[in-house]
């Protein structure tokens, strides 16, 4: 064999081998690392949530373009499917952005996509945090979509604010009063999104009975009775509204509640085993991370009790433990489908000024006597919850 020959024959079979390499199927999670998708291109679904359906599971999410900080929506909605969880096949845009006489113009903030099925209209039916192109965040409100199969093309119905003219089941006398209503509609444009002592001293909830209240970091949930909540942190952050969805999942029966007022709690995330609602949260503070929050409930409506931080460990890429979320923040807690005990929390690792190399820490929920822990685990797979 002559030189070039040589040559030829060695990059064909270096070519194979890194083809081998990449055609590989993932057999287990590694938190944190980049996460190829059949195309080999690292998956772009951030702040995302998973349906599970007809044997296959779907990840939607924000799709994040490269370099641009901060969180316009230039694109939509990504989706994925995955039979295994480790392996996912890119399935596109589900929801695209639109013109500029749309809410969900190009260049709006469009966060936290979630789908649910609803077997009554046979709808796939997706909530999303929605913030008005060139209003920052400011309009606090939630957007609507359904779709006939989980692929979408998803159409757009409505953004809106939440329950206008209905009080919540726990509402106090004094968040009826017309004077510190008035009062506070005098301040309101005064309000930010971050935690301040100046909130608790009016009545924001009052302020927004006839506009409807404010919903920006969100979630659903679906009960074992198939009624749809609404889970969003209201009240310019400071508290979480929990809201019963109507049959046909597209709007709000005006049944909610109010939970851990002045707790700030962002990026909610429901799951229910053995009968208890849990809640995993974050507190607010913007793109950078905090310490977890859990909770427990016997009604998802409440009341709920507050438990300690659930993250144990920590991710040696940062040597960030429980008090920062190991770098993360909730997006979505997933029962894995036929395995019992089996739920994987999942976090987002934020990169605000590289958006799209955003990282997705999946990692195991272990119940415990007095609620569940969220262990650090450099790579694992399904097996775990075997033991
Ligand atoms: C934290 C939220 O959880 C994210 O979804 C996003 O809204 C950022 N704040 C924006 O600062």
């Amino acid at each position: 064999m002559n030189m070039k020959k040589a040559i030829v024959a060695i990059s064909l079979a270096l070519t194979s081998l890194c083809l081998n390499a990449q055609a590989q199927p993932a057999s287990s999670f590694k938190p944190g690392e980049i996460w190829p998708d059949n195309n080999g291109v690292h998956i772009n679904a951030h702040g995302g949530g998973l349906l599970y359906h007809d044997g296959s599971y779907y990840w939607y999410g924000e799709h994040k373009i490269a370099g641009v900080a901060g969180n316009k929506a230039e694109v939509g909605v990504h989706v994925y499917s995955s039979n295994d969880l480790y392996n996912w096949t890119d399935r596109g845009i589900a929801l695209k952005v639109e013109g500029d006489d749309s809410d969900i113009a190009k260049g709006c903030i469009l966060e936290r996509p979630k789908v649910i099925y609803n077997p009554k209209t046979k709808k796939f039916v997706m909530w999303f945090h929605l913030e008005l192109k060139g209003k920052k965040y400011d309009s606090a409100r939630s957007g609507v979509a359904t779709a006939d199969t989980p692929e979408g093309p998803f159409t757009f119905i409505r953004s809106q604010r939440h329950n206008a003219g209905h009080w919540p089941q726990n509402v106090q006398p004094e968040q009826k009063d017309p004077e510190s209503i008035k009062l506070t509609l005098a301040e309101n444009n005064k309000f930010g999104g971050g935690p301040s002592k100046k909130h608790a001293k009016f009545n924001i909830l009052g302020s927004h009975f006839e506009g409807g209240q404010m919903a920006r970091d969100m979630n659903l949930f679906v009960d074992d009775d198939g009624t749809a909540y609404h889970i969003y942190s209201s009240e310019h952050n400071s508290t979480l509204h929990i809201s019963q969805l109507s049959e046909d999942f597209l709007s709000h029966t005006g049944h909610y509640t109010r939970n851990f007022p002045f707790r700030w709690m962002e990026a909610p995330a429901v799951f229910k085993h053995d009968g208890k609602y849990y809640l995993i949260a974050s507190g607010c503070t913007g793109w950078k991370p905090n310490a977890a929050r859990s909770a427990v409930a016997d009604n998802i409506l409440g009341p709920w009790t507050e438990l300690k931080n659930p993250c144990t460990g920590t991710n040696p890429s940062n040597k960030l433990g429980a008090a920062k979320t190991f770098g993360g923040q909730s997006t979505y807690v997933l029962p894995v489908h036929g395995k019992k005990d089996a739920y994987i929390a999942m976090f987002d690792q934020w990169n605000p000024k590289d958006a799209i190399d955003g990282r997705y820490l999946w990692l195991p929920i272990n119940f415990t006597a007095d609620g569940f822990e969220i262990p650090w685990i450099s790579e694992w797979d399904l097996s775990h919850f075997d033991k």
